[in-house]
């Protein structure tokens, strides 16, 4: 086992001790993703599950592991594809259950083909059954074919588990804190993104498609060595940096329009988030500034507020706070700030939540609250730090603002004593992006 694959060994030891230590025991089966079909005989490009990646760090599909928790001590069971020469040939390497289990430290591997004779062994005279449930409906079906199976042995003497638990708890839990393992990885994500961003300023100009800057950011995903998106990148200009989850990125830039951009790289399995809002002629307009200003104001004062001990809900109520006031400021709605905020009139203009968890998925495992109460921050939680202001047409709005759409986005990871930003390089000061656009 070569020392990174200590750390995916160390997270399975977590969990067979949390199945000790809540069920006395028990069998953890955690299947990966499937592959999808594309069209006819293509797929997508293949994603693992991000619950069994974080356990294994094997990047192959057809796997499941079993994590035993048996009183004569933890057994680390992987079912993989088998070598097979033919098949990588045409489709490529696979590792097969021998080298599979030495290079990421299983105790046992098996051929992924005998998943079904030998589940109802390891699953039989278990007190508890950790699965995901309601994850991959073939594996929900798998889970109960095999429960139904072991109790079908019940003549034999042996006995299915009586309780079955989702597994996702526990992992959502491990997953919302990041070990440094995970947090070198964000690191390297952020980086990629955060150039991409200024390599996108850069090409930027008039004229050009939207289409034609996601290409600057791909160029720098990929020749940085992500694997993937994270996400849909949104590039988004004029009008449509008013629309959340734009994607068809077709429209031509014209002079004077905004250019909206949320976009980030997966980089070996761990995601980054990044927005930046910029003029594509490299000069922002006088309302365009104002409400710039505003959303950055709102931001910083947001990654100012995020530190151990904050509830989750606090840095929103800041984002809330300063973007209400900015919209009074501006006469888009009116004060004093308290009532605008009691009213929610602002939401006109700012409906959406100022961040979420950022890890291998981009909103990521992880509750918001627990019985009612805010989540409170503790080192090593990621989170994105995202306000914005997005003002279409309408007969209540001044027409200089029409068709603003700004946000910004950032990672940060909470530290002891404050945050730290995962995502420096993308230029957001108006200066500094007056000075790379275009150029
Ligand atoms: N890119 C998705 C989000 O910002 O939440
Ligand atoms: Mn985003
Ligand atoms: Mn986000």
């Amino acid at each position: 086992m070569n020392h990174a694959h200590q750390v995916y060994r160390s997270r399975r030891e977590a969990l067979l001790a949390s199945m000790r230590a809540r069920s006395g025991g028990g069998v953890a089966l955690v299947p990966t993703a499937a592959e999808v079909a594309r069209n006819r005989d293509s797929t997508f490009p293949y994603r693992h599950d991000s619950y069994f990646y974080y356990l294994t760090g094997f990047p192959e599909p057809e796997a499941v592991i079993a994590l035993v928790a048996d009183p004569e001590g933890d057994r680390h069971v992987l079912f993989c594809r088998e070598k097979n020469e033919e098949r990588e040939i045409w489709d490529g390497f696979r590792y097969g259950p021998d080298a599979a289990r030495e290079i990421f430290g299983f105790d046992e591997a098996y051929p992924i083909s005998e998943l079904g004779e030998t589940l109802p062994k390891i699953a039989s005279d278990r007190p508890a059954l950790f699965t995901p449930l309601g994850l991959f409906e073939p594996w929900d079906r798998r889970v109960t074919d095999l429960l139904n199976e072991v109790r079908a042995r019940a003549r034999t003497g042996v006995s299915a588990p009586e309780e079955i638990v989702d597994v996702r708890g526990v992992l959502d839990t491990m997953r919302l804190v990041k070990d440094e393992h995970e947090l070198a990885l964000m690191r390297r994500a952020g980086a990629i993104s955060g150039a991409a961003h200024l390599r996108a300023m850069r090409a930027t100009h008039p004229g050009m498609y939207e289409y034609q800057v996601e290409a600057e950011l791909m160029h720098e995903f990929l020749r940085e060595g992500a694997q993937a998106v994270a996400y849909s990148s949104i590039v988004a200009s004029g009008p449509n940096a008013c629309v959340l989850h734009y994607r068809e990125n077709n429209r031509q830039m014209n002079d004077g329009d905004l250019l909206l951009i949320d976009a980030g790289c997966e980089y070996q399995g761990y995601a980054s988030d990044i927005t930046r809002t910029y003029p594509v002629n490299g000069r922002f307009t006088g309302a365009q500034k104002d409400v710039y200003e505003i959303v950055l104001a709102a931001q910083l004062a947001c990654i100012d507020v995020v530190k151990p001990g904050v509830a989750f809900h606090d840095y929103h109520k800041v984002a809330e706070r300063v973007l209400a006031q900015g919209f009074i400021d501006l006469g888009l709605i009116a004060g004093p700030l308290d009532e605008a905020l009691e009213k929610g009139t602002y939401k006109q203009f700012y409906m959406h939540r100022a961040g979420h968890w950022l890890g291998m998925d981009v909103h990521d495992a992880g509750l918001y609250q627990v019985k009612g109460e805010s989540m409170r921050l503790v080192p090593g939680m990621v989170l994105t730090v995202e306000p914005g202001a997005y003002i279409r047409a309408a007969d209540n709005v001044p027409e200089r603002f029409w068709n603003i759409g700004v946000r910004i986005e950032d990672d940060v990871v909470v530290t002891q004593d404050g945050c730290e930003n995962l995502t420096p390089i993308a230029p957001k000061t108006v200066a500094d992006i007056e000075a790379v656009v275009g150029r």
